[in-house]
């Protein structure tokens, strides 16, 4: 992987989409992003969230596949390459960390999905009421055999794809499956519309009230929209630097951000008409999806039928991001650790179930983790990486990267000045503010 001259590329435009997309598009958007905004008053959590995808997210992203396709290098190769003796290689060690966290929590929640596909397929969930299916849930998430099972098997996935590499894999099956995820959650948002009662949670999400906006609002905003995009840990440096130097950079991180929240809104389509219609309330948290999507399959044609598909669908938009999540943590360990490919995908992987098991056992540590890297992790590392793009590396350099048919990017000047001058200060005014140092 660190070597320049053969170093893989993605085989077509379409590939490095959906691959980028893939990664970026998992449980963040479905079950993830409609919790947080449920409990963060809905409409006024989206238009901030859309907000920091456009301000922040696709320059970052922008900035994150400069620094791989220039230096061909994972994401600690790729400081060190770019800035060899100087201290920005810290970057790279933040977003192990946070790979390592993340996926702990992430494949508790994978293995939920695992479970559910069982209960779905056994014909389970068909026919129970909400508050059978609240009941449900409670014994599908405790600390039991069948989450610690599943929690591993999720792994144990995980690990054989990303032992082999990734390249032709996760690409082939990306371009197939996405769209297919795509197809399954309009029919949901569709069937969810025309319930009775829809319309309250319709206006749940797209109503802003922004007297429910504090501080801590903005802050897991910010989180979500850098969790979602799969920014700040250099998963997309990773992927930049498979991409050829034929591709529009700018418009991969336009057309890959807009999906993604394009798809997290679809998810709060599909989700809040359902919770207002069957007497849910937005803000039951990590459970919200769990819950409300069965009550909807249980009220549609062919419910039986679109739940298992659904969550199979789900279960591999949630493998397409575990793999990039495992990959940073793996190309750490073979390349700079110099361990082999395979031992370090297994030693990973044994590491982060054990602190999987962690999260099972403790609901405590579980949202640590999922708050920790979210809104400080990501966003931190996030801040780092535009400030070396922006003022770290020579300008000329940044430009030459970005240039389309060896002309200057149209949107370079708007591009530079906000990584320069707009993206850092955003970042550290939201921290500062949430640690009430400014108001
Ligand atoms: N973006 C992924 C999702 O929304 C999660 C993820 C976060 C993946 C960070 C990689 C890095 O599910």
């Amino acid at each position: 992987m660190n070597s320049n001259t053969h170093r893989e590329k993605f085989g077509s435009s379409f590939g490095v989409l959906a691959t980028a997309v893939g990664s970026a598009v998992g449980l963040g958007n479905v079950w993830r992003f409609p919790y947080i905004a449920g409990e963060n008053g809905g409409g006024a959590f989206l238009i901030i969230y859309i907000a920091f995808v456009l301000l922040l997210g696709i320059p970052v992203m922008l900035s994150e596949f400069v620094i791989g396709r220039k230096s061909q290098k994972n994401i600690f190769g790729a400081f060190r390459t770019l800035a060899p003796g100087k201290p920005w290689f810290t970057i790279g060690i933040m977003g192990v960390v946070a790979a390592f966290l993340i996926l702990s929590f992430y494949s508790v929640v994978a293995g939920w999905t695992i479970e559910y596909l069982y209960l779905a397929a056994s014909n389970s969930l068909t026919g129970k009421t909400p508050q059978a299916l609240q009941d449900i849930f409670s014994a599908s998430s405790a600390d039991s055999w069948y989450s610690i099972i599943s929690l591993i098997v999720f792994m144990l996935a995980t690990a054989l794809i990303v032992k082999t590499g990734i390249g032709k894999g996760i690409e082939k099956y990306s371009k197939l499956l996405m769209p297919m995820l795509l197809a399954i959650i309009i029919l949901l948002a569709i069937r969810s519309l025309t319930l009775e009662g829809a319309s309250e949670g319709i206006r749940f999400l797209f109503k802003p009230d922004f007297s429910k906006v504090t501080t801590g609002v903005v802050l897991q905003a910010l989180g979500q929209s850098f969790f979602s995009l799969s920014l700040g840990m250099g998963v997309m440096a990773t992927f930049g630097s498979y991409i050829s130097k034929k591709e529009s950079l700018g418009r991969t991180a336009v057309l890959v951000s807009l999906s993604d929240t394009f798809i997290a809104i679809l998810a709060g389509v599909a989700i809040f008409p359902a919770v207002f219609a069957f007497g849910i309330a937005p803000t039951e948290g990590t459970k919200l999806v769990f819950i409300t999507l069965p009550n909807i399959f249980n009220q549609m044609l062919g419910g039986y039928f679109f739940s298992v598909i659904f969550f199979i669908l789900l279960l591999i938009a949630a493998l397409t991001s575990s793999i990039s999540l495992l990959e940073v943590v793996v190309a750490y360990f073979s390349e700079e650790l110099h361990t082999s490919r395979p031992k370090a995908t297994w030693i990973a992987s044994g590491a982060i179930s054990a602190l999987g098991l962690a999260c099972i056992k403790s609901t405590k540590i579980f949202s640590l983790f999922d708050s920790f890297s979210s809104n400080i992790l990501l966003p931190l590392g996030g801040l780092c990486i535009v400030l070396f793009v922006g003022w770290y590396m020579k300008k000329q350099l940044v430009k030459q990267e970005l240039e389309e048919n060896g002309k200057p990017a149209l949107y370079f000047r708007a591009f530079y000045i906000i990584i320069r001058y707009v993206a850092p200060f955003a970042i550290l005014f939201v921290f500062l503010n949430q640690l009430g140092i400014i108001a």
